[in-house]
């Protein structure tokens, strides 16, 4: 029996396939990458080979379709080297694309010098069909300009939304690099940004459902689902970094926010 609301200590696995069937709203997962990085997680975190990785990768996917509710959603967090293994195996298990999201910052350190710098992850975003929960995402309109003048389309005068354009599938984020998010930062290697957790959280579940979280780290989206209003439960295998998630899961608390249900879609 599971305890929402609860951060479990150990395997994501063991979790995973403690979850009824289809009882899971929305799953962020983001795992271990299969890049030297995973190595600072700790024990049972790091696998030698990309065939050993995708393996287990396999595994908790299936697990995740599982317990995934027919209008929930799944996004796993994958690097640019090996999105294409986890994409073409969310297809082979029947899960429906919906798309791939680019995560797209400018302030990361980037080791590159034999190619450009990267400024972007991919986040893959899967479910069982293509109306799967959704809220549209509205953001300022780019020109001012537009706004003044009246448009004339088909006969038809078009009207700005008045809570800006609808936002595209490129998202920008800053990483939580340098001094500007000192006071969000933890010790956590590979911290997500609240600002894009919230917005997975926000857009693609619904107030009250349940958020899992496979992969907990700092407690980045679980931090998130808390100030949402929704519920969550989640697993990380390091007891370190269960402290930190812990810590700021205590000091979240539900915020006001502003999705209107004739946005709703599905
Ligand atoms: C990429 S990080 C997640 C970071 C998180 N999104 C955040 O914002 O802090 C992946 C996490 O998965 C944990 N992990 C690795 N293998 C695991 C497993 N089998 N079960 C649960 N957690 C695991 C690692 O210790 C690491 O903290």
């Amino acid at each position: 029996m599971t305890t929402e609301n609860t951060v479990y200590q150990g395997d994501a696995m063991a979790l995973l396939r403690d979850l009824a069937d289809e009882s899971v709203d929305l799953i962020i997962a983001d795992p271990p990458y299969h890049l030297d990085k995973d190595r600072e997680f700790g024990d049972g975190a790091f696998f030698e080979s990309r065939d050993d990785w995708l393996a287990w990768c396999k595994l908790w996917l299936q697990e995740a379709k599982r317990v995934l509710k027919a209008s929930g959603n799944l996004f796993v967090y994958a690097i640019h080297h090996h999105s294409c293994f986890l994409q073409s195996y969310l297809y082979e298990i029947g899960l429906v694309y919906r798309r791939q999201i680019i995560w797209h910052y400018e302030n990361g350190w980037s080791k590159y010098r034999n190619g450009p710098a990267c400024h972007y992850e991919p986040i893959l975003w899967f479910a069982k069909r293509n109306n799967s929960t959704f809220h549209v995402i509205r953001e300022p309109y780019k020109s001012e300009a537009r706004l003044r003048h009246a448009i004339t389309k088909n006969g038809k005068i078009w009207k700005p939304h008045p809570d800006g354009r609808q936002a595209g599938d490129v998202w920008r984020f800053p990483t939580l690099a340098g001094r500007r998010f000192a006071a969000e930062r933890t010790d956590h290697p590979t911290q997500k940004p609240l600002a894009l957790s919230r917005r997975l959280v926000e857009h693609f579940s619904n107030p009250g459902e349940l958020v899992l979280v496979p992969f907990v780290g700092s407690g980045s989206e679980c931090v998130a689902a808390v100030e949402c209003g929704r519920r969550f439960v989640g697993a990380e295998i390091n007891p370190a970094y269960v402290e930190i998630a812990l810590q700021r899961i205590s000091g979240a608390s539900p915020q006001l926010f502003q999705i209107r249900a004739k946005d709703a879609y599905g």
